[in-house]
């Protein structure tokens, strides 16, 4: 039996009521939303003009590789070899793509030899000769130079760590072509954007960048970015993304121009919803089952205005589930682990009654979260359940 196909038949619930009434779940549980997956992946292969490639570090779980494919992605934007390997073991006809500007020694190797990967990024000469020397094959190649794109307009900037300013970035184009391997240019507005004007301002400087190396690309990749709705948060619909880049990419006034986006939180966050149980009340302290070491890693990194509206849920005497309403108040959640850092970053907005025992549900919990949770203290949520009918 593969490794993944204990998810393949997970229990099914008509509600995270009925889930959390069914399950009474101890450990944390992850509650898939079929509907949510299929419903954003189709806005972006319709209204996308170009491939779209899952970035599976959002979330490489077999659970929402499956349900990805299953709503019609087939690229996928991988960033190792262990994330290659891991697509591909799930799903063995995806399209991998390698879109990580510096890799370890070997791994281009691997990818060409063994997964037939021919697109890959780089940001520098060193890391252009050595995916040259690796493959040994520059024709069959499509190589993005990562552009800065640093706009603002995004939650977690990915600029200041990879990507090269035009000048530079126009001669490693020409290093590309002289090498016979064929010229592309890439970019990440960060995560997160909430501008859909950041995509066009960023194919402006690609634009800047094949006028001033003189070399006509074949592909532009647009990167990842676009953003998810989280409570407090509103982001404009795609489709002000898709005619802003649309028309960003008309101005260029190249028609046989491939586009591609790696989008990796807007295709996952909102499929995916996390229940946690308050293990212990102190208070104002709620102490949970899950937390920073576990699904909630990234919050340390986002600064939101807005406090967590998660709903509070409790079970009556017949066990039944019932949201729990009356006066909110804000509280502090603990995660489960030792570490007084294992907590959350801002106050949660529950029901003053939640007590020991009850459920918090935190809806928008597929993004970053199943990724990057650790076994740190012998925790590591992976509870899982269907809902739909
Ligand atoms: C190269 C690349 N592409 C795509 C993504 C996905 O970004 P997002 O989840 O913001 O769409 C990332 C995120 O780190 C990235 O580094």
């Amino acid at each position: 039996m593969n490794a993944h196909a204990r998810f393949d038949n997970l229990p099914r619930f008509a509600s995270p009521l009925k889930a959390i009434e069914g399950l009474k779940p101890t450990e944390p549980l992850y509650l898939v939303h079929p509907e949510k997956f299929a419903g954003v992946a189709k806005q972006f292969l319709d209204g996308f003009d170009g491939d779209v490639l899952y970035a599976a570090k959002a979330n490489p779980h077999p659970v929402a590789l499956k349900q990805l494919w299953a709503a019609g992605i087939r690229h996928f934007d991988t960033a190792s070899l262990g994330e290659i390997q891991s697509v591909k073991d799930v799903l063995p006809e995806a399209i991998c793509h390698f879109m990580a500007p510096v890799r370890l020694p070997g791994q281009a190797k691997a990818a060409f030899e063994q997964h037939g990967v021919t697109d890959f990024v780089v940001d520098s000469e060193s890391e252009l000769d050595k995916l040259l020397a690796e493959t040994g094959k520059p024709a069959s190649l499509r190589v993005f130079v990562r552009l800065v794109a640093s706009l603002g307009g995004a939650l977690l900037e990915m600029s200041s760590k990879y990507g090269c300013r035009p000048e530079e970035a126009a001669k490693l184009l020409g290093g590309v072509a002289q090498a016979g391997a064929q010229p592309c240019l890439t970019f990440h507005v960060g995560s997160q954007c909430l501008s859909p004007f950041s995509y066009a301002q960023a194919i402006e400087i690609a634009q800047r960048t094949m006028v001033l190396s003189g070399i006509e690309i074949v592909a532009l990749d647009i990167g990842g970015g676009f953003p998810t709705a989280y409570a407090g948060q509103e982001p404009p619909p795609y489709h002000w993304y898709f005619d802003m880049i649309k028309v960003a990419v008309d101005n260029l006034g190249k028609p046989g121009l491939k586009l591609m986006c790696e989008p990796g939180r807007a295709l996952v966050a909102q499929g995916i919803s996390l229940v946690t149980q308050v293990v212990m009340r102190r208070g104002d302290r709620l102490y949970m089952n899950d937390g920073i070491y576990g699904s909630f890693d990234e919050q340390r990194f986002l600064s939101f205005d807005e406090d967590y509206p998660p709903s509070g849920i409790t079970l009556d005497a017949k066990g039944k589930a019932k949201v729990l309403s009356g006066e909110k108040r804000p509280f502090r959640a603990y995660g489960p682990t030792c570490d007084s850092a294992d907590v959350l970053p801002r106050p949660v907005i529950l029901p003053d009654s939640i007590a020991t025992g009850d459920y918090v549900l935190f809806d928008a919990m597929g993004a970053y979260t199943v990724s990057s949770r650790s076994a740190f203290n012998g925790y590591y949520p992976d509870g899982w359940a269907t809902i739909g009918t």
